[in-house]
């Protein structure tokens, strides 16, 4: 199963956001694939300030590993350090109707909140989509307003195989964790920046103290009973704490407790599960360089899954080199698509692939591989970039010849799908 999800940089992560995306989506980690990056060039619809971005960025990329995201077990990067996600994001616009992006809530909430209406914002769904397709995902978790842009995903990933070919994408699932789907800020209304009403995660404690102390509450008095109900304090409250707390608290509530006390409460709580984790965080802060070695790291291994994709796709749509685009006759094509790939495992136990032509003469070997899956990869990158895989895997081959006439036309007949 391959999890993605991303962030924008675009200010302090809030509890709302913490609860919403980042820890659903940290919690998943260890259960398949996971790639988590920052949305910078989604940022870039509402930042236009370069110094600010960059801080955000160097923010973001702190909350994500104080949060507990483990960059050995998940491929962490950050978006711009892979430009086949704005390559894609073009190639699937051309097939997105306007309709769709016209309907988008996210696209209109901003613009009502003073967000200038670019095109990069009404066409920011489209980067979102290509995020996710890029990597072929399967399951996106996200907060639940961010379930229409998934849903456009799978929109747009259809149009694009009905467009060039079956099963070129895969439809992706949001994941959204009910529980804590919407958090309310101090007013009550759902925790947001444009509302001014968030608490920061890594606050220090004095500011949270405070933030806390200002969370609107109803005037009944120390000891009347208190509702839970449409509560933001107990609702915060919950999103940290365990079913047996939640329960504890509710009956404090029933029995009258003090509004100041409920508050100490909550404080506590929270400086209890983010102590922790805020250590992590300045030792982070005060480190940038690491973190650029971590999202350096982190690109490169994206870019191993997004460079092969965008090849096979560039090939499907017609994006294709001019050189191995030949116009021979239909009998010549023929012959040299009978070429085939071969697997075999070998009495050394390793396990090997040949491409062999249609009278069975070699025309490439590989050496000894650890697995069939191994083998099965690159077979299936010289089936998608033909000829120009093979650089690439040419420390898994045995020596051939780059130049050879019928090894380069067998490899352009496999890797060009039948018109
Ligand atoms: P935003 O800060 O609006 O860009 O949102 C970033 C992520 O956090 C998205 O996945 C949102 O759905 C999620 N999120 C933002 N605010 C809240 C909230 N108050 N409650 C739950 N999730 C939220
Ligand atoms: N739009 C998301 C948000 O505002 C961030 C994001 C960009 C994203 N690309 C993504 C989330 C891909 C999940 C998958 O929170």
């Amino acid at each position: 199963m391959r999890i993605l999800s991303g962030l924008q940089p675009s200010g302090r992560l809030h509890i709302g956001n913490f609860f919403g995306m980042m820890e659903p989506a940290l919690k998943l980690q260890h259960e398949g694939d996971a790639y988590y990056f920052i949305a910078d060039y989604h940022s870039l619809t509402s930042v236009h300030d370069g110094k600010a971005l960059r801080g955000y960025v160097r923010e973001l990329a702190v909350d994500f590993l104080a949060c507990g995201l483990d960059p050995t077990k998940c491929v962490f990067f950050r978006q711009s350090d892979v430009p086949e996600h704005t390559e894609l994001s073009w190639i699937l616009s051309t097939v997105t109707p306007m309709g769709l992006l016209e309907r988008c809530h996210s696209y209109k909430d901003k613009i009502a909140n003073g967000i200038s209406a670019s095109h990069g914002l009404f066409a920011y769904p489209v980067l979102m989509a290509a995020d996710i397709l890029l990597y072929e995902s399967d399951v996106v978790p996200v907060g639940r307003d961010q379930k229409q842009h998934v849903e456009v995903t799978r929109d747009i990933a259809i149009k694009m195989n009905e467009t060039f070919g079956a099963g070129l994408f895969k439809l992706p699932n949001p994941r959204i964790q009910e529980s804590t789907a919407v958090v309310p800020g101090l007013d009550g209304q759902k925790m947001s920046k444009s509302y001014d009403n968030t608490i920061p995660l890594f606050a220090p404690r004095p500011e949270l103290k405070k933030l806390i102390a200002g969370i609107k509450t109803d005037s009944r008095a120390p000891g009347e009973a208190k509702s839970t109900e449409g509560s933001a304090l107990f609702q915060i409250y919950q999103a940290f704490a365990s079913a047996e707390e939640t329960a504890a608290f509710a009956q404090d509530f029933a029995n009258g407790i003090a509004w100041g006390d409920a508050k100490d409460r909550l404080f506590e709580r929270i400086d209890f599960e983010i102590a922790p984790m805020r250590a992590r965080y300045e030792w982070l802060m005060a480190h940038p360089q690491e973190v650029e070695v971590m999202l350096h790291a982190g690109a490169a291994k994206a870019r191993a899954v997004a460079t092969p994709f965008m090849a096979r796709l560039r090939q499907a749509v017609g994006l294709r080199s001019l050189a191995t685009a030949t116009t021979r006759g239909p009998a010549k094509a023929a012959k040299a698509a009978a070429a085939s790939f071969k697997q075999y495992r070998e009495k050394d136990g390793q396990f090997y692939f040949k491409l062999v032509d249609a009278k069975g003469a070699l025309l490439l070997q590989s050496l000894g591989l650890d697995s069939p899956q191994a083998a099965g990869k690159a077979i299936a990158l010289l089936k998608a970039q033909g000829a120009g895989a093979l650089a690439e895997l040419q420390p898994l081959l045995a020596p051939f010849d780059a130049q050879h006439a019928p090894l380069l036309q067998a490899l352009h007949a496999l890797s060009t799908p039948a018109e």
